[in-house]
């Protein structure tokens, strides 16, 4: 081969071999772009993944209103929308439920003031009444403006209810301590009254008083007795509102609870009309560690109530079962009465709270079972429907409860 010769192969072998390399590295760098794309593709999908399984409702507004994400949770429920149907739309046209002028308002007050707003919402949409805490947080996509809102609805209706129940724990132990206070200082009066129309009435025998001035003083004296009783009534059933009376506490059969009661009120005149039926579980799980006549105490105020509120006819379920969520077992009293308005709901066991004419309710009835059933380590539920009916939930913890207390003890918790 001639110089020239060898010359021309080897450029041309150069060039054949510059032509594969560039060729190779352009390969090189789509591979790099298509594996980055897949990547990211899958960043999103992951991203995409851990919005769609957070348990609340959450969607973004540009600041035209339109839907940028809207999650899996916001497509269930009665008013959920297809994800689909979402993107791209202005939020006005989605959620028409809501006035547009008052859902502008919220995003704007965010855009305007680049802060997050907080409130709750009482809603329908999963098929009752539920309450939801909507956050609507402010986005910037370069650190600039506002450019988008996140809104965030969770159902906060159980931690709600929790929170009531702590509420009304507390301060139903608060007006305990009261009572009791009041209690004391009223116990010792009542018994000088008490004693002093004892005297007078033991002096009127011993003594010669003009007929007319006797029939007086003893009429005085006897009405004095009466209302003493009557003020005393009220003073125990405040003490078993502040410190129930920790009778023994011994193993019991909440069924046998349920059928001691129902024999004790079978005679009584406010159940004359009243059809009692019950439904109790065999297979309850015994004991509930407590009192059995406070027990009963419990469920007779219970079924009184509900006699009451069908106005003494009509037909009351007392029903025993296991607690199946929380444990321990359940005894409800169902009513087909007048029911109680929501306002009403937060003040049926404070001691004095009644709707019923002087001489026919003290108000004590419920705060008596409330402070039995704290005492039993339990706690009582309502439900109810104006005009269709009410049912009281007694819960009890199964097993060992907490040491028994003399009543008089120091310190009561709720
Ligand atoms: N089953 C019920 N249905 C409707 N309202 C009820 C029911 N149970 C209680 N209430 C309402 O709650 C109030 C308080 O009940 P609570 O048992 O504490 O007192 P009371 O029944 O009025 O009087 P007491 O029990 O001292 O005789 C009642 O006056 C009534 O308005
Ligand atoms: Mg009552």
């Amino acid at each position: 081969m001639s110089p020239l010769e060898r010359t021309v192969l080897t450029t041309a072998g150069f060039l054949v071999g510059s032509a594969l390399a560039a060729d190779e590295s352009a390969r090189r760098a789509s591979e790099a772009v298509v594996e980055r794309t897949r990547q990211i593709d899958e960043q999103r999908r992951f991203i995409e993944r851990i919005v769609d399984s957070l348990p609340v409702g959450l969607y973004v507004v540009d600041r035209e209103y339109r839907v940028h994400a809207w999650n899996r949770k916001r497509e269930t429920g009665l008013q959920g929308v297809l994800r689909e149907e979402a993107l791209g739309r202005t939020i006005f046209e989605i959620l028409r439920r809501q006035p547009a002028d008052m859902l502008r308002q919220e995003f704007d007050d965010v855009f305007r003031t680049g802060t997050m707003t907080q409130f709750e919402m009482p809603s329908n949409a999963a098929g009752e009444l539920r309450t939801y805490r909507v956050s609507k947080i402010p986005m910037r996509i370069n650190d600039a403006a506002v450019t988008h809102v996140i809104t965030i609805g969770e159902d906060i209706t159980e931690w709600k209810r929790a929170h009531e129940r702590v509420a009304e724990a507390q301060r139903l132990a608060a007006l305990g301590q009261l009572s009791a206070g009041v209690m004391h200082e009223i116990n010792n009066p009542l018994a000088t009254i008490a004693a002093c129309a004892e005297s007078l009435a033991l002096q009127l025998t011993e003594r010669d008083v003009p007929a007319p001035l006797r029939d007086a003083i003893a009429e005085y004296t006897h009405i004095i007795d009466h209302e003493v009783h009557r003020s005393k009534r009220i003073v125990d059933g405040l003490l078993d509102f502040s410190r129930p009376r920790g009778d023994t506490r011994e193993p019991v059969d909440p069924n046998e609870v349920v059928e001691h009661t129902l024999f004790l009120l079978k005679h009584h005149p406010r159940f004359k009309h009243v059809k009692v039926e019950a439904s109790l579980d065999a297979d309850i799980e015994p004991p509930v560690y407590g009192s059995r006549e406070q027990l009963a105490q419990v469920l007779m105020a219970l079924l009184l109530n509900a006699s009451d509120a069908m106005d003494g006819t009509g037909r009351v379920v007392i029903r025993s079962r296991n607690d199946a969520a929380d444990g321990g077992v359940v005894i409800e009293v169902e009513d087909q009465g007048r029911g109680i308005a929501g306002s009403e709901l937060g003040r049926l066991f404070e001691p004095f709270y009644t709707t019923k004419s002087p001489g026919r309710g003290t108000g004590l009835g419920l705060s008596i079972c409330y402070g039995i059933v704290a005492d039993h380590g339990g706690r009582i539920d309502v439900d109810s429907q104006l005009g269709v009916g009410s049912t009281f939930r007694v819960h009890l913890p199964a097993g060992q409860a907490k040491p028994t207390t003399d009543g008089q003890g120091e310190e009561k918790t709720t």
